[in-house]
């Protein structure tokens, strides 16, 4: 018998997981939670869900929900995804932001994942330098974020194997932005040293990250309720300087903050800018 098979404990671990981080699992997905959450329970020596909630739940057990969330979230990501975000970015966003600024330019990848956003973010950056030496003369902050404590220090590491690698790198950037480390490849101190990484649920308050000129918010809200998805939205909206940007996932749209974006069609793709 599946360790999911009884509806009301399932239904108890919908409840408990969209209050942890956001997720709503659908009716009838116990074999999705049966399948992600396997390997955890045989560690933990449990045959079923109820004994689960029993550890989180009236246990408290917060390092177990840790590995609960990072067992049900999906990390799906790769570099330069959909690439006109990063196209934008070089071609129509720094080129206005730069123009006389002098404070630090502030960019916030919302739910990093791995790190290959936030780091195609800082690769888009520097190519920009290169292309238009001298426009951008203010320091350039890259802040991820994302609820896992696992993908954060992996992120950290910056050194990722060659499957990784594969997917959506230019043999170009791969020679220019990286060196061939033991087992892998790491990423060059340069491309590094603008970012920083900060644990953060995109449930829980922000406003003390500070202002940002560009936010990233992709392929992350599609998991969340729509009262969810626009208080996060509406909450991103209050972290934008005035004309800031938002950038979210293909499937993505702005529930609910619609009217307080103007729509920006470049590169091939969408990109919203605060209204004045
Ligand atoms: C599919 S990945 C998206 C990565 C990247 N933004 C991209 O588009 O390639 C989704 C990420 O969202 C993170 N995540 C899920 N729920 C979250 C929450 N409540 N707060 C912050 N991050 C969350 C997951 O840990 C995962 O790393």
């Amino acid at each position: 018998m599946s360790p999911v098979s009884n509806l009301s404990d399932y239904n108890i671990f919908r409840d408990y997981l969209e209050n942890a981080c956001g997720i709503v699992l659908g009716d009838n997905k116990q074999y999705l939670v049966a399948s992600r959450l396997t390997r955890l329970m045989a560690e933990k020596h449990m045959t079923s869900l109820g004994q689960l909630l029993e550890e989180l739940i009236n246990k408290n057990n917060l390092s177990l929900q840790e590995q609960i969330i990072d067992a049900m979230t999906t990390n799906e990501t790769s570099w330069f995804r959909d690439a006109h975000p990063f196209a934008t970015l070089k071609q129509d966003i720094l080129p206005e932001i730069s123009r006389g600024r002098k404070s630090p330019i502030r960019i916030w990848s919302s739910a990093c994942s791995s790190g290959q956003e936030p780091y195609s973010m800082s690769m888009s950056i520097h190519e920009f330098q290169m292309s238009n030496p001298g426009l951008l003369n203010a320091d350039v902050q890259i802040i991820a974020t994302d609820i896992s404590s696992a993908m954060l220090s992996f992120s950290k590491k910056a050194k990722y194997e060659s499957l990784a690698m594969a997917r959506g790198l230019s043999e170009e950037r791969k020679k220019r932005y990286f060196h061939e480390v033991d087992g892998g490849w790491e990423i060059n101190q340069d491309i590094r040293s603008r970012m920083e990484f900060r644990e953060l649920n995109l449930m829980d308050n922000y406003a003390l990250l500070g202002k940002f000129d560009i936010v990233f918010c992709r392929n992350v809200l599609i998991y969340f309720s729509s009262k969810s998805k626009q208080d996060i939205l509406e909450r991103i909206t209050k972290t934008l300087n005035p004309a800031g940007y938002l950038c979210l996932g293909g499937s993505e749209s702005l529930t609910g903050v619609a009217d307080r974006y103007d729509i920006i069609r470049s590169s091939g793709g969408v990109i919203y800018k605060l209204k004045p």
